[in-house]
């Protein structure tokens, strides 16, 4: 495999490995200066196999450093999903002298003697910031009898209740448990029997609270992975639910699904633990991919991205608190504008030449009096990602079906589509990487997130209108000098 194959799709924004398979991000955590990103990792193919802890660090969630593999297999298992979190005060034990990482993961085991593995929560703890592991002599911390799918803790310390709080996936409800050290933990509820998609079995729960905009208030938020169904387009894809959480119990405040992402790569996404107050943001990483086909994308000796690091925020919208997700400021740096579109009237087309490594499109348009819009992203010659609006539906269509490969899945070809919750003035956000399209709409209120596999990232954009015109204001930018 020459150097220029295993180089191709790699992206320039967003953490993949070097080397071989990679899926759900791990134990996110801010400690001592460094976001860390630990995640899924097979070291031995570029296909999913038995299960490590990877890990890489980074100072702006945007560049990341791998370091070595951080967690291996034992006899309790494979190393499967989950989180860490800082023990400020030393409720393990494990810190006399200064706070450290603590990792709670699933143990996977598999063995010939019983057809269904074994899932299990233990613990890993750290004394130098997360690059050696010693894991605690007593795993497992928490078992099951009789659940088979029992996997991907979530741990957050609850001031309120002074306790760990821990949510799990069970089958297709997600449990909560609670302790005061992280060793021992007791059943507070379950949830989720009658209420949310049950498409596919539950998967990397996460449980956090955040502050209404431009509010006092606040609510909680449990996001819920969703499996793959092979009877269903949608592959792999994410739930999440608004409501209360007591320290036991969390009850939803709405019987509606509602999905994270309305694009087919933003799967397994968590938060990060233990940012400081100060700063305040509750910062949301994806994998992009889906499982319907990351298996099979086309790139050589590696395999999957993260998504960009968002701040997830809770916004009122038409009588309800939708999430809203934007990227992190800290991307601002990597791009300088190119071309600015100040009340520009757009009547049939407008074009613009990039050709750059990666991009980004922001754009306001109003006064729209056209049927469709389109975004045409031309990656070159022959490779185009569309985006189109239909005005009057106010249906926002993502086609990557002649954005370069696709062969590897019937399913990539399908299109994507998100309802615009209101017209009156459209935002779009978009950022363009060599192997990926994230769109993010008025102001976060939607995201639609799209792997690609195209020659190259962007050479041309061109903004149709059909049948009438718009007035935009905006920017296309390029990446800075910061980036090279
Ligand atoms: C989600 C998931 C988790 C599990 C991990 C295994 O993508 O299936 O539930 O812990 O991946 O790699």
């Amino acid at each position: 495999m020459s150097l220029k194959q295993t180089e191709m799709f790699r992206p320039w924004l967003h953490f993949a490995p070097k080397k071989n398979w990679m899926n759900d991000p791990n134990g996110l955590v801010y400690f001592n200066g460094e976001y860390h990103l630990f995640f899924q990792y097979n070291p031995n193919d570029s296909k999913w196999g038995p299960m490590h802890w990877g890990h890489a660090i980074s100072k702006d969630l945007i560049t990341w450093d791998e370091l070595p593999i951080a967690l291996y297999p034992d006899e309790y298992g494979t190393i499967f999903s989950g989180s860490c979190v800082v023990d400020w005060n030393n409720t393990t034990g494990f810190f006399p002298d200064e706070p450290g990482l603590v990792a709670i993961f699933t143990h996977h085991l598999e063995t010939e003697l019983n057809k269904t593995p074994i899932q299990s929560q233990s613990l890993a703890y750290s004394y130098d910031n997360g690059r050696t592991w010693k894991k605690y002599q007593s795993n497992p911390v928490l078992e099951h009898d009789t659940k088979v799918d029992f996997r991907d803790p979530k741990v957050f310390w609850h001031q309120v209740s002074n306790k760990w709080i821990m949510v799990l996936a069970t089958g297709q409800t997600i449990s909560i448990y609670s302790s005061p050290n992280l060793i021992e933990w007791s059943y507070e509820s379950e949830f989720g029997e009658n209420i949310g998609s049950h498409e596919g079995v539950w998967e990397c729960p996460d449980l956090f609270e955040l502050q209404i905009e431009e509010s006092e208030e606040s609510r909680w938020v449990l996001l819920v992975s969703i499996g793959d169904n092979p009877h269903l387009d949608s592959g792999s894809r994410t739930q999440y639910f608004v409501g209360t959480f007591d320290g036991t119990q969390f009850k939803a405040k709405h019987n509606e699904v509602r999905w994270l992402d309305y694009g087919k790569d933003n799967y397994a996404g968590v938060s990060f633990s233990d940012i400081p107050e100060e700063d305040g943001r509750r910062i949301y990483l994806g994998w992009m991919s889906n499982w319907r086909y990351a298996n099979d994308v086309p790139t050589h000796g590696w395999r999957s991205q993260m998504t960009l690091p968002r701040v997830l925020g809770l916004r009122k919208v038409q009588d309800s608190y939708t999430l809203v997700q934007t990227p992190v400021q800290e991307l601002e740096k990597y791009f300088t504008n190119e071309k600015i579109l100040e009340n520009k009237l757009i009547q049939k087309e407008f074009r613009f030449d990039l050709d750059e490594s990666y991009g980004m499109i922001t754009l306001n348009i109003e006064d729209i009096s056209a049927e469709r819009i389109s975004l045409n992203i031309h990656h070159s010659q022959t490779n185009v990602t569309s985006i189109t609006i239909d005005v009057e539906k106010l249906i926002l269509t993502l086609d990557r079906s002649k954005s370069g490969i696709t062969s590897f899945s019937d399913n990539f070809l399908k299109q994507q589509n998100v309802k615009i919750p209101n017209t009156e003035k459209i935002k779009l956000n978009i950022i363009i990487d060599s192997a990926s399209i994230e769109v993010f709409g008025n102001e976060g209120e939607f995201a639609l997130t799209s792997l690609i596999y195209p020659d190259k990232a962007c050479e041309e954009i061109s903004l149709q209108v059909l049948d009438g015109e718009m007035v935009v204001n905006g920017c296309i930018s390029k990446p800075s000098d910061y980036s090279n």
